[in-house]
This record gives structure tokens, C-alpha cells and sequence, in this order.
């Protein structure tokens, strides 16, 4: 076995610093989940995704959960504009994409449309309900959707994290180094707890090397920032985990709460990095109470292992049981409810926010640390 082949057969490159951009009259300003989709699919983490969705790969996404080639693909990667400014873009034009000022790409627009927000939020979230931190971004931004092929023409700054900065061709040759043949991906938004660690140590059992890979986009405002976090991973690797195992790489896309959706892109663009391997665990880019706890599980039986072309790691809700005295799933775990340990993901912020550790049954003491003394400084600025 060798490393996963990407989506579509080879990775899309669309990265040319050197485009030339004589001619062109209009602009469109990029948003923060716009301006890394752009940045994701000019290096072929998005394979097969040559550009922004036209109407009919946007159409055959919500109701297929397909490009209109076939290929599987659940997440609308769109590129919304005002009408005010759709009413100057044509079919044909090749359009400046920027922010603040700044050139990051640009479009050759073959399509325009207005889409059916009511459908996408149906049929992507599973609701229309604006409190659903996804649906609701997805009606702020404006209301024409542009598709088309891209040129990533810069990259963004990422700052802070740049060291943990690869592109798919970059983690590639990084997991043929150590000469992993099998790599798990995991996807995380979250502080890595002893049930994450639990998960990941299970996957990497059976596989040779574990691809940490963290969401570092945008977020929604209660979830722990991206900087804490990586200083987190950072302690928590450092302790406990085989250094010749394991590789942390940011994931700069937005997260969309999409729940069993983003389960399958989480997937694929993992797939994209070079992984043979996913994990998906119980709600899996899930939030309050909209999806079941293993729906991001069951989406799956919607392909075939040859469509997907990666192999899906399943695991049941973990926790810390006394009795145990190690971390358990319902499956190896036949004591009663009280004897496990489990603690939500806002009552474990709540309690960091102010100063209180979770047991050492919960987390690893040198990750509350730092999330505390982050949270803390955090506080100080707002
Ligand atoms: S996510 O939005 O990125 O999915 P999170 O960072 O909490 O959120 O989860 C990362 C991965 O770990 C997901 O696959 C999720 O299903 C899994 N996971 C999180 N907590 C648990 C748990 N207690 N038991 C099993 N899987 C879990």
C-alpha cells in the first residue's frame, strides 16, 4: 500500500505568482471563509475542485452529495457576491480576487447564479434554523454565488502558524520521509483531551503514522482560538505521543458545523493531504443538539469504499471509566453510566474560563495548563 491518491486522480495545482493580471476591471472582495477556500484549492487540498461551484456541480452537491461528475463532494465551496456587484461581473470576465487591498487570485467567472439558500441550509446542515452557527453564516454572506476556475496568485499570511503550514504536496512528501505508508488524519477543532488522544491512539494502533490536523479558520466565537489550541497540541505531543508517529499540520479552512456533511469533505480533503486513514468519532463537526451523535457515521453507506478511496476509522463516544480505570467506549465497557466520566465541551470551557481544572482523567494536566494561562490572557484583551 502506498499513500492515498487524491480526489480525481492527481492533486490540483492552480498556484502561479506569476499571473498576469493586465485587463482586468473588477473585484471581488473575499471573506475569511472565501479567501482560505481560495487558498485550499489553488494548492489541491479541495481536489478535485478546479474553482469556486458552478450552479450545476453547486446543485449536484446538495442533492447528491456529488460533483456533477460523479466524484463525492458535500460542502458547497462558494463564492458570494452582492447584486450590486454581480449586476457588473459578466460570463467570461476574469476578475481580481482580493482583501484589503491585496491580490490573492483570480476568477475566470463561467457562472452567476442565485441559489436556494433555504435548500442549502436543508439539505447541508440538516435545518434552517438561523441559531445554527453554520446556516447563519451562510445567509450573511451576500446573495449571488460566482463559479468558475481559479489562479492562486499569493498566499495568505498565517502568522502564528506557519511552521505548522504544509500544503498536500508538502505533507506528502513529509509522510513518504518517514516512511509511512499509512497515515490516519484527524480533524479537530478542539483542545486534544484524553478521549481525542484515546481515539487517535487507538487509529495509530493499526497505522503507521498519525496526521494531527486542526482547523485553524475561522470558528464560531465560544470555541477555543486556534493560537491556545496550538500551543495545546504542541505540550500535549511534546509528553505523550511517539515523535516519530505523529505529524501536526494546520487545516486553514473554515469550519461549517455541518455535522455528517463536513464528516465526508473532512474526509476527502484528508484524503487530499495523502492520508489512507480518517477518523470520525461521535458528532463529528457537529454543534448544540442538531445532529444525532453518530449520523456523521452513517453518511458514509452513501459510497462505496471505491468512490471514497479512504479507509473510515468509526469510534463510538469515549470516556474515562473508574471502574476501567482506563479510557472505554461503550463497546469495551460494561459498567453503569456513573462510573464514567464524561463533561461537555461548554461546561469544560466554562470551567477554564474560570480557572478550574478538569481531572487528569479528562485531560492531560500540562494541556489545562496552557489552555487556562491562554484563556487568561485572552481575557485581558478583550
Ligand atoms: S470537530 O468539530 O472537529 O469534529 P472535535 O474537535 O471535538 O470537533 O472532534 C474531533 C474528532 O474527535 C471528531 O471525529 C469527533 O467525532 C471525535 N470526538 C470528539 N470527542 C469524542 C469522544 N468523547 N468520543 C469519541 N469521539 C470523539
Amino acid at each position: 500500500m502506498t499513500l492515498s491518491i487524491p480526489n480525481g486522480g492527481t492533486l490540483i495545482n492552480r498556484w502561479n505568482p506569476n499571473y498576469d493580471l493586465a485587463g482586468f476591471t473588477e473585484t471581488i472582495e473575499l471573506d475569511e471563509t472565501a479567501i482560505s477556500d481560495l487558498d485550499l484549492i489553488g494548492v489541491g487540498a479541495y481536489s478535485p475542485l478546479t474553482g469556486f461551484l458552478t450552479e450545476k456541480d453547486y446543485y449536484a452537491v446538495l442533492n447528491n452529495m456529488r460533483l456533477s461528475s460523479g466524484e463525492p463532494w458535500t460542502i458547497p465551496i462558494t463564492l458570494p457576491v452582492t447584486d450590486t456587484l454581480a449586476s457588473g461581473i459578466s460570463i467570461g470576465d476574469k476578475v481580481r480576487l482580493v482583501q484589503d487591498h491585496i491580490i490573492y487570485g483570480e476568477i475566470e467567472v463561467t457562472d452567476k447564479f442565485r441559489p436556494n439558500k433555504e435548500k442549502e441550509a436543508q439539505l447541508i446542515y440538516g435545518t434552517t434554523d438561523k441559531q445554527h452557527p453554520g446556516v447563519q453564516k451562510m445567509f450573511e454572506r451576500p446573495e449571488v454565488y460566482i463559479g468558475g476556475p481559479i489562479t492562486l496568485i499569493k498566499r495568505r499570511p498565517l502568522d502564528e502558524f506557519t511552521t505548522y503550514h504544509y500544503d498536500p504536496s508538502e505533507t506528502r512528501k513529509n509522510f513518504t520521509a518517514k516512511g509511512w505508508k499509512t497515515v490516519v488524519g484527524f480533524q479537530t477543532r478542539n483542545p486534544v483531551h484524553r478521549a481525542h488522544e484515546y481515539i487517535q491512539k487507538s487509529a495509530l494502533e493499526i497505522v503507521d503514522g498519525l496526521f494531527l490536523n486542526p482547523l485553524v479558520g475561522e470558528t464560531k466565537s465560544d470555541d477555543i482560538s486556534a493560537q491556545i489550541r496550538l500551543q495545546s497540541y504542541e505540550v500535549l505531543l511534546e509528553n505523550y505521543y511517539a515523535h516519530d508517529h505523529v505529524f501536526l499540520g494546520v487545516f486553514t479552512a473554515a469550519m461549517r458545523y455541518a455535522g455528517p456533511r463536513e464528516a465526508v469533505f473532512h474526509a476527502m480533503v484528508r484524503k487530499n493531504f495523502g492520508c489512507t486513514h480518517f477518523i470520525v468519532g461521535r458528532d463529528h463537526a457537529g454543534v448544540g443538539d442538531y445532529y444525532g451523535t453518530y449520523d456523521a457515521q452513517k453518511i458514509f453507506s452513501n459510497f462505496t469504499s471505491e468512490e471514497l478511496g479512504i479507509t473510515l476509522l468509526f469510534f463510538e463516544h469515549s470516556f474515562y471509566c473508574q471502574k476501567c480505570e482506563s479510557m472505554a467506549t461503550p463497546k469495551t465497557c460494561p459498567h453503569d453510566k456513573k462510573n464514567h466520566l464524561i463533561l461537555s465541551g461548554t461546561k469544560v470551557r466554562e470551567m477554564l474560563r474560570n480557572g478550574e481544572k478538569p481531572p487528569a482523567t479528562f485531560s492531560r494536566p500540562e494541556v489545562i495548563d496552557v489552555l487556562i494561562s491562554g484563556l487568561k490572557n485572552e481575557k485581558a484583551y478583550v
